[in-house]
């Protein structure tokens, strides 16, 4: 396929409602933060083509924003297929987000094969005031599931990137293995490729 950028990359965002999943995404692809609050209805796409700041590599990504709420969890899994990195997000002020988090990797090891995954606890913007879960717990989910780890704000932005710019990274080291005798090969891919769990290399 010809395209004017080195990847596709299609991106999911799962966790509880109201962990702001939405304005995350919107920070990223708009750079604003919007404090309107309006719960995501079934899911919503988004895409933005980026330049990987360490590799000038481009990629349009493809984002699905899906609702957390209860009643659209079965839904969720249907938009797992062809997903190749995954964005898992808990409120750091709020615990039941955080307890929230063993259904939600159950309900991605149940549905996919071993694919990168960033864990980004939000609303690290509020944590002087109002913070609930520290960052040991956080780093230690993480660690035990062999995610990537950043605790960020939609609200000011702290660490929005990074942790895509991140996911980014993992994803595309896992697409380039097969074919890690070829740097300069040009890939266009929606293909899960069975991944090997890999440790943060590239944070
Ligand atoms: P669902 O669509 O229902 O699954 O929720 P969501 O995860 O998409 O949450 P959303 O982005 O809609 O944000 C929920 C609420 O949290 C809104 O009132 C946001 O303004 C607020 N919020 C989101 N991100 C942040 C943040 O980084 N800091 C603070 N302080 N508030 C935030
Ligand atoms: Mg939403």
């Amino acid at each position: 396929i010809q395209s004017s950028f080195d990847y596709f990359l299609k991106i999911i965002i799962i966790g509880d409602t109201g962990v702001g999943k939405s304005n995350f995404l919107y920070r990223f692809i708009h750079g604003k933060f919007n404090r309107l609050y309006q719960p995501t209805i079934g899911i919503d796409y988004k895409s933005k083509i980026i330049v990987l700041p360490k590799t000038k590599q481009n990629i349009k990504l493809q984002f699905w924003d899906t609702a957390g709420e209860e009643r659209y969890r079965s839904l969720n899994k249907l938009y797992f297929q062809r997903v190749q990195g995954i964005i898992l997000m808990y409120d750091i002020t709020n615990r039941e987000s955080f307890e929230g988090l063993g259904e939600w990797t159950k309900l991605i090891y149940d549905n996919l094969d071993s694919i990168p995954i960033v864990l980004v606890g939000n609303k690290l913007d509020d944590a002087d005031e109002n913070r609930i879960v520290t960052i040991e717990e956080g780093q230690s989910f993480a660690d035990e599931n062999n995610l990537i780890f950043f605790e960020a704000s939609a609200l000011n932005g702290k660490n929005v990137n990074n942790s895509i710019y991140c996911l980014c990274e993992k994803i595309i080291s896992h697409l380039n293995k097969p074919l890690s005798f070829n740097v300069n090969v040009s890939l266009i891919s929606n293909d899960i490729i069975d991944n090997k769990k890999n440790k943060k290399f590239c944070c």
